[in-house]
């Protein structure tokens, strides 16, 4: 048989990691997908640039792939919202498959693009969109088909859990070791979607459509990153018997799905606090399997074009079936997608860890716990720093850190409100949240 022929859209990290994989193992893989996959064109801004596409018509046109008759399945590897969902749309119009790596595409115009697949019976494939290598889509949408997702936790932003590993490391705060990162090419010369969780919560809020069968909706996910979290926190934490991880949390309860990305106080005894340096890790939780642990890498050519050549095996195995055989995009039939609404975060139940400066004066701890106990938050731990012991302080000034047991976040705010207010806490309430795993 004919190979299936792919027009490639990019060939950055990703596009010429795709390229390399699939030659150096071509006939691997075509024993696997019954058919050759072969690369015959790449668009790329500068064609010079992709001199290693030996044997391929390379072009800067990207819209002549796209149209390309000959071309079966264009795979998307330029990234962003813009140019690349036009791309996209044109391939589906055009009849093609795609397979892309883009996040932010799908989390933000997810629910489009998978319509427009639809529509015109042509698959869209994104492993390598969320954890790079480990094959968690795949896991999620059809190894874990049988089970009621109840939770997913992941460490998917490599560049921030090495960044928070050298922080807990070496003592160092979030400036210094964000320069170091950016010196050794983990962290980009503008690190802002992975400092500010804006890529942990792309692919977290990918992750949640396919558990609980809801549309993709960026707009409704809490995020936070890293850039404001003080090395104190990091310390106290350790001190505590916890690591502090970013982490993309997807989780059903009773009034509906919490969808987040912070900083949480993950239990050091954990696997999951113990992935540590540029590695990704996704737990998920499913109530017949019980707790399952994804790790690997998450980033890097050979890593993320491993996804991507799955990818196009899947649809090369699937281009024949007919569309309603296929596994659908989201896991769930696209007619069976649910309403369930994702809960605003002061509706999220967690535990809380907060640090305050307080005079160290007779009765501060009392009015602190009794502020807690009237609003029903109960302390799991209680860690009281000795006067000298606490950084850059005022002389008779010291850090109380709480663990709270779970509450609602609203209720947690109204008690740090009123914790604010007493005269004897100096300084802001530091708040950050548990993980909810066992
Ligand atoms: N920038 C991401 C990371 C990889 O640091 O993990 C691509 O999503």
């Amino acid at each position: 048989m004919e190979p299936i022929k792919v027009g490639l859209l990019g060939f950055g990290t990703v596009g010429s990691g795709t390229f390399t994989v699939l030659k150096r193992n071509q006939e691997e893989i075509k024993r696997r997908a019954g058919r050759g996959i072969e690369i015959t064109r790449v668009a790329v801004r500068t064609p010079a640039r992709a001199q290693a596409a030996e044997g391929v018509a390379i072009t800067d046109d990207f819209r002549a792939v796209v149209d390309d008759p000959s071309i079966d399945i264009v795979c998307e590897m330029i990234g962003g919202t813009g140019f690349a969902r036009e791309l996209v749309l044109r391939a589906i119009a055009n009849g093609k498959h795609v397979v892309t790596a883009n996040k932010a595409l799908l989390a933000v115009h997810g629910t489009e693009i998978f319509e427009a697949a639809r529509a015109k019976g042509v698959m869209v494939a994104f492993e390598a969109a969320v954890a790079g290598g480990i094959p968690i889509i795949k896991a999620l949408r059809e190894g874990l088909t049988a089970n009621r997702i109840e939770a997913i936790a992941g460490i998917i932003n490599g560049t921030t859990n090495y960044i928070l590993s050298e922080m807990r490391d070496r003592g160092i705060d979030f400036a210094t070791a964000l320069k170091g990162a950016q010196e050794l090419g983990y962290a980009e010369a503008d690190p802002t979607f992975d400092i500010e969780g804006v890529d942990a919560a792309h692919k977290v809020t990918i992750m949640s459509a396919i558990a609980f069968g809801v549309p993709v909706q960026f707009d409704r996910a809490h995020v936070e990153g890293i850039s404001k979290l003080a090395a104190i926190d990091i310390r106290y934490a350790g001190e505590l018997g916890y690591r502090i991880k970013l982490l993309g949390i997807a989780r059903r309860t009773e009034k509906g799905i919490e969808l987040r990305t912070h900083p949480t106080l993950v239990p050091e005894k954990l696997l999951l606090a113990n992935v540590e340096g540029a590695m990704n890790a996704v737990v998920v939780q499913g109530d017949a399997v019980g707790t399952t642990l994804y790790y690997g890498k998450g980033a890097g050519a050979e890593p993320t074009a491993s996804a991507v050549v799955a990818d196009l095996v899947d649809v090369t195995r699937l281009h024949t079936a007919d569309p309603e055989h296929r596994v659908p995009h989201l896991a769930f039939q696209p007619d069976s997608l649910s309403n369930t609404p994702i809960l605003p975060i002061e509706d999220i139940t967690s535990g809380y860890y907060l640090r305050l400066r307080v005079a160290d004066v007779t009765g501060v701890l009392a009015d602190i716990t009794r502020i807690l106990a009237h609003k029903g938050i109960s302390i799991d731990a209680l860690l009281q720093k000795e006067s000298e012991q606490v950084d850059g302080g005022n002389k008779g000034e010291t850090d109380i850190i709480l663990i709270t047991h779970e509450t609602v976040e609203k209720n947690a705010n109204a008690a740090i409100a009123e914790i604010e207010a007493l005269s004897t806490v100096v300084s802001k309430v530091t708040k950050l949240r548990m993980a909810v795993l066992h």
